[in-house]
């Protein structure tokens, strides 16, 4: 296990704003306990089954706070909260992707990476905030920002029509064959998944420091559409 070794500040853009933190020289954006568990292990599965998948998403890992490092923090950066974080490695020379880059990323990876918001129900790629990074120089997206996922309020009406990628996402909701075909795709999330839950830190099972107050993250949400996908109703649910 690897240890953070100082935290800079806080991201200003997003909701959860991460925290730009330091492993010796390599940066990342970090979602600790500040960012509720829940959004900790939903970027925690999703990273793991966008991963599995091929999505190009930002490489990340856990990452520990140690209790001594805590109580040297100012209240702010304390509320990292101490043990096991979610990292996302910092990508160096990127954007923010646009509506203007959309003619730069293929049909292919358009369509991938909506079939998968529609597998996670993560209505969070939307074209004001579209949580994908662009990096000039390769011309290539790099797909971050989970922490919405298996959203309560998720509509497959405004999904499809707000999404980022909206052409694909029309696409996706009327076309028999590309359903087929993402339905391969998003195959190996599913054991990505389970190995994924096992590996969650012990500590983000509970809300607090004090481990007395259980998370009960919704881990029947992910289950009930891994049963969809195997049995070919993922589309219509
Ligand atoms: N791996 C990364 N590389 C570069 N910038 C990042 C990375 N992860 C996050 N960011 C920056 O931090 C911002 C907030 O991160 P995000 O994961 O979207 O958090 P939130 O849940 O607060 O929206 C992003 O909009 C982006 O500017
Ligand atoms: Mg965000």
């Amino acid at each position: 296990m690897r240890y953070i070794t100082d935290i800079q500040d806080i991201a200003e853009q997003g909701f959860s704003q991460p925290y730009r933190c330091l492993v010796d020289d390599e940066e990342y954006f970090v979602k600790g306990l500040r960012s509720t568990r829940i959004s900790q292990i939903n970027e925690w599965l999703c990273g793991n089954m966008a991963q599995a998948v091929g999505l190009p998403i930002a490489p990340f890992c856990l990452l520990q706070v140690t209790e001594e490092m805590i109580e040297l923090l100012p209240t702010p950066k304390r509320n990292i909260g101490k043990g096991a974080v979610f990292a996302s490695r910092s990508q160096a020379h990127c954007v923010l992707l646009e509506m203007a880059h959309i003619e730069k990323i293929t049909f292919k990876q358009q369509i991938q990476l909506v079939a998968f918001d529609w597998f996670i129900q993560n209505m969070d790629r939307t074209q004001g905030n579209t949580n994908l990074l662009f990096q000039p120089h390769t011309q290539k997206m790099i797909v971050i920002d989970h922490n919405l996922a298996f959203d309560n309020e998720f509509q497959a009406a405004q999904f499809c029509q707000l999404h980022i990628f909206q052409a694909a996402a029309q696409k996706l909701a009327n076309d028999f064959v590309y359903q087929q075909h993402m339905e391969q795709f998003l195959q190996p999330a599913i054991t990505a998944y389970y190995h994924a839950k096992s590996q969650i830190p012990p500590e983000w099972h509970y809300k607090n420091e004090e481990l007395d107050l259980p998370t009960h993250y919704p881990y029947h949400k992910i289950e009930q559409q891994i049963y969809h996908l195997q049995h070919g109703t993922l589309w219509s649910s």
